[in-house]
């Protein structure tokens, strides 16, 4: 409940206009609760006593009433859905910032689909909790309340007694809640994993198919679908059995009433016309318990939703700015990583007592063998994660003391794999730096030798790149990604295996590309192939997350390790 009354508080700001959809809500179904009142005047008065006059004040405000419900029914459908889809679009912008800001950790543990199924089922969830069962609620609860009092008015003695019934409901209702709000969970849950599993089949359709696996694939979603198949079904057996049972309930509460008016209209207690009014009164009264325990069954299941969201958005964001966070100002490229300790999962190091420093504009390299660890150094740097022990500073500054975006705004990456997004060459480009003119974009193309092929396309820079850039080849897509780079224009640059997907001929115009963006930039490398770090500064040798060896090219080759064998494996047949 406590989550409940979390997502109430996203009703706030519109607080005026909530108060006014009650009042219409309860204008609106208060004319329901007229009809009886007329059934009686119509038997005791017109049929009894033949009152002219009666019969036409009857029909003349039978007419203003339900033209007055008409108005009040239009503000109520109108004022609730516009509350409810306010919230909706609040709450989806709240975790879309929520997402935007959680650490790398999230992003590794949690599929894609799993993280889409919060933003579109669970807020879906949301709104139908919100706005179908809002008005529901205040509906049948205005006329639950509204028949109750008319109800005592008429003969309290029978009222009571129609109560009695009540509890009996209640019980139920609440037994079977916690059972559906349990199963409710479990759908969401199947229908996430049918999600992220088709995306992820759909997604990776060129392995399934090079690999022959579109069997293997079927029956993986078969599971899944067959297991959601059971999942609501079982959700569907509940609520259906909650329905009837309520509705059974009800029935006997009327049985016992009619019985007991009988007696009392026999005996010359009540009027026949109160007799009559009261068991309309009665009969609507199983309509709101009805509808209010299905309501409160598809709450029990938004609810699930709504805890899942909230879980999403309490998550900790563990790489975040310090309250007292400064900004790092313009650096000249400093770096020093002391005795630096990393684990992903807080079992392995990926990364063990690692030491080195790099001046400013120097170029840095790390070969060693898959798996060593040299993207992890590369994901500290720019503060993906933070480091378990030791830190890394920059131009004195350790990172986790400044603010994450005036560091990451300084740092640049040019990754293996470049995405880019579904929108014009030019937008692409230009998201290295927001505020950057036509010109200055194109500037960078040219230096990053993507300017020749960009003018080739069908619309120049305005061609629209396809999803993930598929009509892009791999070394024009790393020619966009290092014009992104020279257009943000950064003090320290990041190359992981910036060309190891390339041909040697791509490779060569993207390497004389790269060659040109290092220069006066301090410059992390990562490389398979030697040919392309000859020129730095210091090469480092990572194996199992430690440095083993270090120096130049030349200073490497003459000690004869692990490197100077690399280079011979590499160069043997030249
Ligand atoms: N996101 C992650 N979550 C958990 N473990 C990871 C993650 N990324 C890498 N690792 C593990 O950390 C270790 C170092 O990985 P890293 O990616 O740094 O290797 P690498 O040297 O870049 O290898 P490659 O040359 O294949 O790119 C590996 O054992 C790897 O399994
Ligand atoms: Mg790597």
């Amino acid at each position: 409940m406590k989550n409940y009354k979390r997502l109430l508080a996203y009703i706030k700001p519109y607080l005026g206009r909530f108060g006014l959809a009650i009042i219409c809500i309860i204008c609106a179904s208060g004319a329901n609760l007229y009809l009886p009142w007329i059934i009686k005047d119509m038997i005791d008065k017109v049929l009894a006593e033949r009152d002219m006059a009666m019969l036409n004040f009857i029909s003349v405000s039978i007419v203003i009433v339900f033209a007055i419900r008409g108005i009040f029914y239009y503000g109520q459908s109108y004022l609730v859905s516009y509350i409810g889809q306010r919230v909706v679009v609040d709450v989806r912008e709240v975790m879309f910032r929520k997402f935007q800001r959680m650490p790398m950790a999230y992003f590794d543990k949690h599929q894609t689909g799993e993280t889409m199924s919060y933003l579109t089922n669970d807020v879906g969830a949301i709104q139908s909790a919100l706005v179908d069962n809002l008005i529901e609620m205040f509906t049948e609860g205005a006329i639950l309340f509204g028949s109750i009092a008319m109800m005592f008015y008429l003969d309290w003695k029978l009222t009571l007694l129609t109560l009695i019934t009540v509890p009996l409901v209640g019980t139920a209702m609440r037994i079977f809640g916690k059972k559906i709000k349990s199963t409710g969970k479990v759908i969401q849950e199947k229908l996430a994993d049918i999600t992220s599993l088709l995306q992820e089949s759909i997604s990776s359709i060129r392995v399934v198919k090079s690999f022959v696996r579109e069997g293997y694939e079927i029956d993986r979603f078969k599971v899944e679908n067959e297991l959601n198949f059971r999942a609501t079904m079982k959700n569907v057996q509940l609520t259906s059995l909650l329905t009837p049972t309520v509705e059974f309930l009800a029935a006997v509460a009327v049985t016992l009433i009619v019985w007991f008016g009988g007696y009392e209209v026999v005996n010359g207690i009540i009027s026949a016309g109160s007799l009559v009014a009261f068991l309309t009164y009665a009969v609507n009264l199983a309509n709101p318990v009805k509808r209010l325990s299905r309501i409160y069954g598809r709450i029990q299941k938004a609810m699930a939703a709504i805890d899942r969201i909230f879980g999403v958005l309490d998550l900790p964001e563990t790489v975040n700015d310090k309250p007292n966070a400064k900004e790092l100002p313009q650096v000249k490229g400093n770096v020093s990583v002391e005795n630096v300790t990393f684990s992903y999962d807080g079992v392995h190091n990926a990364l063990e007592n690692v030491n080195f420093e790099v001046k400013a504009g120097q170029m840095i390299a790390f070969v060693g063998p898959s798996g060593a660890g040299k993207s992890t150094i590369a994901n500290l740097i720019p503060r993906f994660y933070d480091v378990t022990a030791g830190a890394i500073k920059i131009d004195g500054y350790d990172l986790r003391d400044v603010k994450l975006n005036s560091l990451r705004e300084q740092i640049g990456i040019v990754p293996q794999e470049t995405l880019l997004f579904s929108t014009t060459v030019m937008e692409n480009i230009r998201y290295g730096r927001l505020d950057a003119t036509d010109e200055e974009v194109i500037a960078a193309a040219r230096a990053a030798n993507a300017d020749k092929f960009i003018c080739d396309l069908p619309e120049g820079y305005q061609t629209q790149i396809g999803e993930r850039g598929l009509n892009l080849s791999g070394g024009q897509r790393q020619r966009m990604a290092i014009a992104r780079a020279m257009l943000k224009n950064p003090q320290i640059l990041i190359l992981d295996e910036a060309t190891s997907a390339l041909d040697t001929e791509s490779e060569k115009i993207v390497q004389a590309a790269l060659d040109d963006l290092m220069v006066g930039r301090t410059s992390f490398v990562i490389a398979h192939r030697l040919s392309t770090i000859f020129a730095a500064d210091k090469i480092f040798v990572i194996d199992k997350g430690k440095i083993c060896e270090q120096g130049t090219h030349k200073e490497l080759l003459k000690l004869g390790g692990v490197y100077s064998n690399l280079y011979n494996i590499q160069f043997s047949n030249i």
